[in-house]
């Protein structure tokens, strides 16, 4: 593991799956998630979700620790993912985003992918999500598959999907 803090941002290098992807801090995540990916957010923003796959909540789950991973090139984070274990030993995979000027290149992809390879380490019975409907080629790509409809939601529409180990 390399470690080195760059404009105000720690950096923990290594590689999974041989690709770029870098493990971060909350922090870094955090400034990412509120001015790109959820700038018109009511709810507060926390490190873990308390939803649980196809509906409802559970707060046990945010006493478990999220894994914020970012994908870097030329010491600038060029996207963002996270993931976290639930209570009912699934892994949730949150928060993806790639900032514009790198889209198209693959990176959400990757970054969902070592999301899932972090569950399958933690154990979990299966990765999910509840992405975007206008993200959902990246999930598909990964492997998800859809669990639910398309629902009307805060800033969208979403559906659960899963990826199986
Ligand atoms: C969704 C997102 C993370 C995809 O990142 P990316 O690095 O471009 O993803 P990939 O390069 O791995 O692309 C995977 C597929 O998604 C498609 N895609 C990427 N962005 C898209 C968008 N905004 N709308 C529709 N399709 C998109 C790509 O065309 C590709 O499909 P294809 O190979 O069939 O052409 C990125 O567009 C983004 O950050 N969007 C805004 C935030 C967001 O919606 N996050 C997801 C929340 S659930």
């Amino acid at each position: 593991m390399i470690t080195f803090v760059y404009k105000n941002i720690l950096f923990q290098m290594k590689l999974v799956n041989k690709m770029m992807i870098t493990i971060v801090s909350y922090a870094n995540i955090y400034d990412i998630w509120r001015n790109h990916l959820w700038p018109e957010r009511t709810s507060a923003i926390t490190p873990t979700s308390a939803m649980i796959f196809l509906g409802g909540y559970d707060t046990g789950n945010m006493n478990n620790t999220a894994t914020f991973f970012a994908f870097v090139a030329n010491k600038k984070i060029y996207g963002v993912n996270s993931g976290h274990l639930c209570t009912d030993g699934s892994y949730r995979s949150r928060g993806l985003f790639v900032f514009p000027e790198y889209r198209n290149k693959g990176i959400g992809t990757d970054l969902l992918l070592a999301t899932i390879d972090q569950g399958n380490k933690e154990s979990a019975k299966f990765t999910w999500s509840y992405p975007k409907q206008t993200s959902w080629n990246a999930y598909k790509k990964a492997g998800y598959s859809l669990s639910s409809p398309w629902e009307k939601s805060e800033l969208g529409f979403n559906a659960y999907c899963i990826k199986n180990y």
